[in-house]
């Protein structure tokens, strides 16, 4: 049985001591942040003391580049109170720092992927992040299809529970899975094809209309012989034959037209546009993930445009988008506000949106 905080905090003995939140940094902006706010809030107001540890990037070693040190300072900013940033992993000093600080201090330690153990789900680096509090928080959806220690392992040495925000993906995406309304359509784009076979594969009987662009739409028009020129798609002959299998789904809609430039495909075209958002005008739930072009470029951003628009104006459609990507255009346009519910997740919210097993989640049953 997986432990909530919302069901715990009504226990007012509970969550004293230190609490070690695990959330998600990997973002050029603050959204991650903004979402799990309401965590950070409330164990600040239950905990003695807080300390935050997450990752950002790929690092190998110590890199400057990607020190966790301005998401300390962007974080104090929005919670309007100091956040001490720890830059260096020798836990006794840590340990004696933190268990010595005042009441209601919030520590952020240096990123965890600086140390080889993070990644490699290592017993003796979580039992050591272990040592520096009394219970453990996962509010990281984003990194829990990632079996990690701080994820994973840590679960083994603390007390652990799903923050609120973590509870409000299970539920949302849950929501789509299990008894969504119908009609129900899902919007896939993005670079790669094979990224999105998983949750092709779940929606093939589930979903009345899948409906692709960007590359994962190009990727499945060569394999119907379209040609694609040098458009983006996906060209590893092992993701080529698995996609080859769902490539005849009765579901599976493609682009009928596209905005081409410099021998490439940058955009759906206006038909395609019109039969993306008739399907969408249609559903009751609609879930999307992936850009359907090039939407750096003003330009090119039509389709993606037409979709999120079409997806706000369908007020009786319970709604759901994720990817980075795809949160980072709709905030830009600021069309994020008409949807039911946005996933902090990329990769973990197409892994769980493919039915699969997230390591993070299963360490909190
Ligand atoms: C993400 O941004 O999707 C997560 O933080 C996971 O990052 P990763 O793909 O580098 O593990």
């Amino acid at each position: 049985m997986m432990r909530f905080l919302s069901a715990v905090v009504k226990d007012p003995a509970c969550l004293r001591g230190t609490a070690l939140l695990r959330l998600d940094f990997n973002t050029t902006d603050d959204w991650r942040m903004k979402a799990v706010l309401p965590t950070i809030a409330l164990l600040r107001k239950r905990a003695d003391r807080v300390v935050i540890v997450s990752h950002r990037g790929r690092p190998e070693g110590a890199d400057r580049k990607l020190s966790l040190r301005k998401e300390a300072r962007d974080l104090a900013k929005l919670i309007g109170h100091p956040v001490v940033f720890i830059n260096h992993f020798r836990f006794a000093a840590i340990r004696t720092q933190v268990a010595h600080a005042p009441r209601g201090t919030v520590f952020l330690l240096e990123n965890l992927r600086f140390l080889p153990g993070e990644e490699k789900n290592d017993a003796r680096f979580a039992r050591k992040l272990a040592s520096l509090a009394d219970y453990y928080v996962n509010d990281a959806f984003a990194v829990s299809h990632r079996a990690n220690a701080s994820v994973v392992a840590i679960t083994t040495f603390l007390p652990s529970y799903a923050g609120l925000e973590l509870e409000r993906e299970i539920a949302s995406l849950g929501r789509v899975m299990r008894k969504p309304a119908r009609p129900l359509t899902v919007i896939l784009g993005g670079a790669k094809a094979s990224d999105k076979l998983g949750v092709i594969k779940f929606f093939r009987r589930r979903a009345d209309a899948i409906l692709l662009g960007g590359g994962s739409a190009n990727t499945m028009l060569a394999l119907r012989g379209t040609e694609v020129e040098q458009s983006l798609r996906d060209r590893d002959p092992k993701d080529l034959r698995a996609l080859r299998a769902v490539m005849k789904y009765p579901n599976l809609a493609v682009p009928v037209d596209a905005v081409w430039h410099d021998g490439m495909i940058w955009d759906v075209g206006p038909k395609t546009e019109e039969l993306f958002t008739k399907k969408i005008a249609a559903a009751r739930t609609v879930i999307w993930s992936g850009p359907l072009g090039f939407i750096e470029r003003p330009a090119f951003a039509k389709g993606s445009i037409a979709v999120a628009r079409a997806i706000g104006r369908n007020r009786r459609a319970y709604s759901v988008a994720g990817g980075g990507e795809t949160v980072m255009f709709l905030k830009k346009y600021r069309l994020d506000r008409k949807f039911s519910f946005i996933s902090t997740g990329g990769g973990a919210m197409l892994d769980f949106l493919a039915g699969k097993k997230l390591p993070g989640i299963e360490a909190l049953k």
